[in-house]
């Protein structure tokens, strides 16, 4: 099998680390805008080979390989998902929050059908999702419940025109509560989780988010809590920040790596 990673930053390398050791997986191609880090990437991995970035470049890899990975930004999302989708190409997205704009979802969901190509958007930084995603369709209430210290937010132009300095917090203190598609455009940063819930559950104007700044919080912690016909579900997940960008979850990263070893073993537990 044959991948390409495209965005090799942290999530990217440690996607790429757990690739290098997958006996399926044959080659890896890297790219990235800034090239020197994808053809760091290259030298740093037997199996890495670098695709050029530029449309053709990038053209002509996806035709190669069996699996492209976005893990760069929402602008690549938007980019490429489309790109390999049209060419019936498999695609895992990491950067979900593009999907917030509903005539890309809609665009990006209708051509995955009509084209036989997958789409995979792993669970990314929160967890439950499993549950969400059988409860899809009997699910009556959705609530995220955000928690970060005040590094969690910085440059919030929100918090700038209601003159709150998250740095002087001494409590806890809510800072927003509303639906998730209010979140996504008011805090951009915790856009992934919300758009991860919404997508599974029911949708980002019925999705409630709370998201909290807690001055003593050194980890970013995530409260779903999801009712309906099925029951009830609570889950609660603390994450650590990666070791190479604070503002990414590791079990982001590990949630990519877990989706990899399924597609390439063609064993999905849990599903
Ligand atoms: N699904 C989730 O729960 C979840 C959690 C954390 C991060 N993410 C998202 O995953 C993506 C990657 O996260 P990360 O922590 O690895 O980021 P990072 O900043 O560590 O690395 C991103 C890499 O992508 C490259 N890049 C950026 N835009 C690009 C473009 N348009 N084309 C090609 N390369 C580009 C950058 O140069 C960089 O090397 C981000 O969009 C982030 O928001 C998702």
């Amino acid at each position: 099998m044959r991948v390409l990673i495209i965005g090799c930053g942290s999530i990217g390398n440690v996607l790429a680390k757990a690739a290098q050791g997958m006996g399926q997986i044959d080659l890896i191609y890297f790219t990235d805008k800034s090239a020197h880090r994808a053809e760091a990437r290259v030298r740093e991995y037997s199996k890495g080979r670098l695709a050029r970035y530029d449309d053709e470049g990038i053209a002509k890899v996806i035709k190669e390989v069996d699996l492209v990975i976005e893990a760069a930004s929402q602008e690549a999302a938007r980019k490429f998902a489309p790109m390999c989708l049209e060419r019936g190409r498999d695609i895992m997205v990491m950067s979900v929050g593009a999907f917030y704009d509903d005539d890309f979802r809609e665009r990006c969901f209708r051509l995955a059908g009509a084209k036989r190509a997958r789409l995979y958007i792993p669970s990314g930084a929160v967890c439950g999702t499993d549950g969400l995603r059988s409860a899809h369709g009997r699910i009556d209430e959705v609530h995220l419940i955000t928690t970060k210290g005040p590094n969690g937010f910085k440059d919030v132009p929100y918090l700038e025109e209601k003159g709150i300095d998250v740095s002087k917090l001494k409590e806890p203190m809510v800072l927003f509560e509303g639906s998730a598609r209010e979140a996504v455009r008011l805090f951009p940063r915790n856009v992934n989780v919300a758009a991860t819930v919404s997508l599974m559950g029911v949708g980002f104007d019925h999705t409630k988010v709370t998201i909290v700044c807690d001055p003593r919080a050194e980890v970013n912690s995530h409260r779903l809590v999801a009712r309906g016909e099925f029951g009830e579900l609570t889950s609660e997940i603390h994450n650590v920040p990666s070791p190479e960008n604070p503002a990414t979850s590791y079990l982001a990263a590990l949630s990519a790596v877990s989706a990899l070893k399924s597609i390439a073993t063609n064993v999905w537990v849990g599903v």
